[in-house]
This record gives C-alpha cells, sequence and structure tokens, in this order.
C-alpha cells in the first residue's frame, strides 16, 4: 500500500519523503488554499511544479478549478503540460450532480493521467473506473499509464460511519480485480486521524492519503515516549555506576 502526502507545502514533502512515507502527492484547492499558494491557476501551476520536480518519478495530483466541461478539458491539458508526473484531479459530478464522466473518459484517451475525485459512494468509483476503461480503449496507444479513483473516506464516515467507509473500500478493491480492471488505482481520502489510516489500511484500497498532521500523529504509540525515556535514563544509570 502507498501513502500520499494531501499537501501543498513543500517542507511538508520534503519531510516525508526523507522519512521513506511520501510515494506520491495529492492538493486540491482547499489544500493549496491552506498552504498559502495564492494568485489562482498560475500559483497553483507554479507550487505544483515545484512540488513535481521534488517527487518525481511519483505523482502529484492537482485539481481543476472550473465546472465548465470545456474549460476543464483546457485546465487539463495545461496541467498535463507542465509534468509528466502530474495527474489531473477532476470531480465525479459538478455542485449539481451533472455528469463529468465524458471529460474524464475524453481525458484518458488523451493520454491525460486522471483522479476522479470527491466520490462518496460505490457507485460513483465504479462508474469512474468504467468511464477510465472506456477513455483507455478509444486510445489504446495513450493507454499504459495508471489512472486513480478517490473515495472521500472521512466525508462518508461523517454521514454513515467508519464501518460503513471500510465496506465501501473493501466492495470496490474486491469488484475492481473481479472484473480485471487494470490501471486503476484506488486512493482513499480525507483520512482525519490515526484510526483511520489503521482501520482503511486494511481494506485493499492501493493508496492512502494523509494530511501532514495526521502522519505526525500516526507516529506516536499511547507508551513508546515513556519507554524510550526509560531506556535513556537507564542507559545514563548504567554508565553513573562504571564512574
Ligand atoms: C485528497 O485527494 C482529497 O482531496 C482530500 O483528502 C480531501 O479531504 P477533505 O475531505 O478533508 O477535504
Amino acid at each position: 500500500m502507498k501513502i500520499f502526502v494531501d499537501s501543498a507545502d513543500t517542507e511538508e514533502v520534503k519531510k516525508y519523503l526523507s522519512w521513506g512515507l511520501c510515494d506520491g502527492v495529492t492538493t486540491n484547492p482547499t489544500v493549496c488554499l491552506k498552504c498559502g499558494v495564492t494568485g489562482g491557476m498560475e500559483g497553483i501551476k507554479k507550487r505544483s511544479l515545484e512540488i513535481a520536480k521534488l517527487i518525481t518519478p511519483r505523482t502529484l495530483s492537482v485539481e481543476v478549478t472550473s465546472e465548465n466541461p470545456e474549460e476543464i478539458l483546457e485546465q487539463a491539458r495545461d496541467y498535463a503540460k507542465l509534468a509528466e508526473n502530474i495527474a489531473v484531479k477532476v470531480t465525479i459530478t459538478d455542485r449539481e450532480g451533472n455528469s463529468f464522466l465524458p471529460v474524464i473518459r475524453q481525458l484518458v484517451s488523451e493520454g491525460i493521467r486522471v483522479n476522479v475525485t470527491a466520490m462518496t459512494t460505490f457507485n460513483q468509483a465504479i462508474f469512474a473506473a468504467k468511464a477510465i476503461r472506456a477513455g483507455m480503449e478509444a486510445n489504446p496507444e495513450k493507454a499504459k499509464i495508471s489512472h486513480f479513483i478517490s473515495v472521500f473516506g472521512g466525508r462518508i464516515s461523517e454521514e454513515q460511519g467508519v464501518e460503513r467507509t471500510f465496506q465501501v473500500l473493501k466492495d470496490l478493491r474486491n469488484w475492481l480485480d473481479f472484473h480485471r480492471f487494470k490501471g486503476i488505482e484506488i486512493i482513499v481520502g480525507s483520512v482525519r486521524t490515526p484510526e483511520n489510516v489503521e482501520y482503511w489500511s486494511r481494506t485493499g484500497a492501493h493508496i492512502l492519503t494523509i494530511p501532514p498532521e495526521v502522519i505526525a500523529k500516526s507516529l506516536l504509540g499511547a507508551r513508546t515516549k515513556e519507554t524510550v525515556a526509560q531506556f535513556i535514563e537507564d542507559a545514563k544509570k548504567s554508565m553513573e555506576e562504571l564512574g
């Protein structure tokens, strides 16, 4: 299972690369804003290029900022030109529930790596997988790269509990395997707590994307600090006895 860092903060990304915990990075407009990215699309592109270079050959997911299908196609082509390791995030629908599946299918057929995002149901995720596969079949020459489908675990849990998220993810992985969907990886987003990390790591999802603060908390164990303190204190005592 891979871990992605859910952040647009280059220092955090560098930190978790050095820890060996960064297999990729995801951002979205909210994450960018939180990390001080200003200047609209140009600002996002500038920061994305920095991160994409830093993590090559791992992937960076960057989200489009429009709900207009033509503009999404344009922005996606623009992002994809920035670096080979960029995946373009497109939400499964617009805010009214209108489908972006045609856009997703089109981008995949052009050989642009996509990350279908903001999904909170099993049905959305299998529809996204089918649109991606249709895009691959439309242009087999460009079908060699892999794509992502992002299920927002925390947001499902807020409505329906963590068990429901677990079941959706497990069923989705089984469905992809049973129907032999190749080149599509499940990302679990909206990871809010160390308990989410532990629980959803067991679903068969390929990737968990985790915000830096949750990665930091997940390093800690209830009795680890006290245990280390005991070892260091006893080591000191033993040195003192030696004189
Ligand atoms: C990652 O790809 C998602 O955009 C992110 O995890 C969403 O998190 P949120 O539900 O906390 O906004």
